[in-house]
């Protein structure tokens, strides 16, 4: 049943453009231990661009992907190339400096100059184009906001501009644009460049879930299934790191879930990409599907597990564009997972400084195109001994007195506050109260169940606790999985892990025969 609310109506399952427009070669699972020279986890941007560097370079690559290629948030982006990361470089500057501020902005331009340079190499057909960043709000209080920004554009050098007019019609009081960005179809052109490695002699696995690293004479990454793979370098690009060393990445990041619902129209979209400076996010882009424009509107991000109903943010996301735009024909929408670090600047680089042969890749904040390619630019750099300007920037062992302690404090005590808040509640729901799409809690054997009913009526039970560090998932009603409060690991219906830290499923209740203990 779709829901039809208003004037608008969206899809009952989520469904990204991306995937769906576009058909990624499939891979055979990993189903003995091999050698390599480099074992790369994570099948999205960062890892598959990593995986071509090197292939180019003529190292043996080894790629695993838990899931199917492309199918994680690299998937599930907006997809702009911008080194407009929202309000960053004013924060920037005060909390690391204008060096390297300035370095974090030349970084994200050298990025989207190497995804222009590729496309131009391979001739690859991905709706890429140029395009204006516009960065805007529509609130008094956030105009000085802008303006400090602006100051700090001028102080670095980077090509912007104020302005009180962008070109979509949509009532703002003060606007940055940075020119000559991009926006591109991601999975037009990372299939592309997976093409280029499986040619070359890279080795590419799929369904084939990394869960450790053991230390010897070479690293070996463990899987699920018990091969390994025996390589000189490992890169975790995962997006949560599946192998943290003693890095602690789950207490440094944060994790937020954000929503994009996209609207075919018969409009002339105006160009430019768009992001307000407040909250809730507001970001707009097109692209064309059949020869239609396909407006793109994301926004509403909220910590992972926690909040109101996850449907309710997709609606408000849908009224927006249909109250702004006119749109009410919203034929996708989806959602994504993004990791904040304590700085805001990605860790990228070794996983600590006592395993320099690990290196990861993770805390893009929601700006995955260009923090993806950098990424595998610096750890493509530091397995082959190169220089690279960046690497001190986003070394994951660097701390920060201001903002670091600060965050770290606020994500922890959060993480407290999660943790035992429901595991005080006792739920009466009973099992045959439960309709057909829903989720509630209940009681199996005196423990707390998560229980899903299916479409066909097929009951789903799980132990809500979190399998990281013991947390309760919450149920996400948008998505029909259950997410975790405290460090954003994520489950499916039947407590398969889609996102870590967590590593190991939600153990499942076999309903059948239990639901007379249902008390
Ligand atoms: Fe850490 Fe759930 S993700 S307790």
């Amino acid at each position: 049943m779709d829901n039809h609310l208003n004037n608008y109506h969206l899809p009952q399952f989520p469904e990204p453009y991306w995937r769906e427009s576009t058909s990624i070669p499939e891979f055979p699972k990993l189903d003995k231990s091999i050698h390599a020279d480099i074992g790369i986890v994570g099948g999205g941007i960062t890892g598959i661009t990593t995986a071509y560097l090197l292939t180019k370079k003529g190292y043996k690559v080894a790629l695993l992907e838990a899931d199917k290629l492309l199918n994680g948030t690299t998937g599930h982006t907006t997809a702009k190339i911008t080194a407009q990361h929202g309000l960053i470089y004013d924060e920037l500057i005060q909390h690391v400096g204008e060096n390297k501020a300035q370095k974090y902005y030349h970084a994200c331009m050298d990025a989207k100059q190497f995804i222009k340079d590729t496309i131009t190499e391979f001739n690859i057909s991905c709706d890429y184009s140029k395009q204006d960043a516009y960065i805007y709000t529509n609130s008094d209080n956030y105009i000085s906001k802008i303006d400090k920004e602006m100051t700090a554009y001028q102080m670095l050098g980077i090509d912007g501009e104020l302005t009180n007019e962008i070109p979509l019609d949509l009532p703002i009081k003060k606007a940055i644009v940075m020119k000559n960005q991009a926006q591109f179809h991601p999975l037009k052109y990372l299939k592309a460049l997976v093409e280029y490695i499986a040619k070359n002699g890279g080795l590419i696995f799929e369904n084939s879930t990394a869960i450790d690293v053991e230390n010897g004479d070479h690293p070996n990454i463990i899987t699920r299934d018990g091969h390994r793979v025996t390589c000189n370098h490992v890169v975790a690009a995962s997006h949560f790191p599946f192998y943290g060393g003693q890095g602690y990445y789950f207490a440094r990041m944060y994790p937020e879930r954000s929503y994009i619902v996209a609207a075919k129209s018969t409009k002339n979209y105006p160009g430019g990409m768009y992001i307000n400076a407040e909250q809730p996010t507001r970001s707009i882009r097109s692209t064309t599907i059949d020869d239609q424009e396909l407006w793109l509107i994301g926004g509403e991000n909220h910590k992972t597990g926690q909040g109101e109903s996850t449907i309710k943010h997709y609606e408000k996301l849908a009224q927006f564009a249909w109250e702004t735009f006119g749109l009410e024909t919203f034929p996708y929408r989806w959602s994504a997972q993004d990791l904040t670090t304590l700085d805001k600047i990605p860790f990228i680089g070794r996983v600590t400084d006592d395993q320099p042969e690990v290196l990861i890749a993770t805390g893009f904040r929601k700006w995955g195109m260009t923090s993806g390619t950098i990424a595998a630019h610096v750890l493509t750099d530091l397995i082959t001994d190169q220089d690279n300007d960046y690497v001190d920037l986003y070394a994951p062992s660097r701390f920060h007195a201001d903002p670091d302690v600060k965050k770290f404090l606020s994500i922890n005590t959060d993480v407290a506050k999660h943790f035992i808040h429901h595991k005080l509640e006792f739920p009466s729901t009973k099992i045959e109260e439960i309709e057909k799409d829903q989720a509630k809690i209940v009681r199996i054997n005196g423990n707390r169940a998560g229980v899903y009913r299916d479409q066909d009526g097929e009951v789903h039970a799980v132990d809500t606790t979190c399998t990281h560090m013991g947390c309760e998932v919450n149920w996400n009603e948008g998505d029909r999985t259950w997410d975790c409060p405290c460090h954003g690991s994520r489950f499916s219906i039947d407590g398969q892990v889609m996102e870590g830290p967590a590593q190991q499923p939600l153990q499942m209740y076999h309903v059948q025969q239990q639901e007379d203990t249902n008390d």
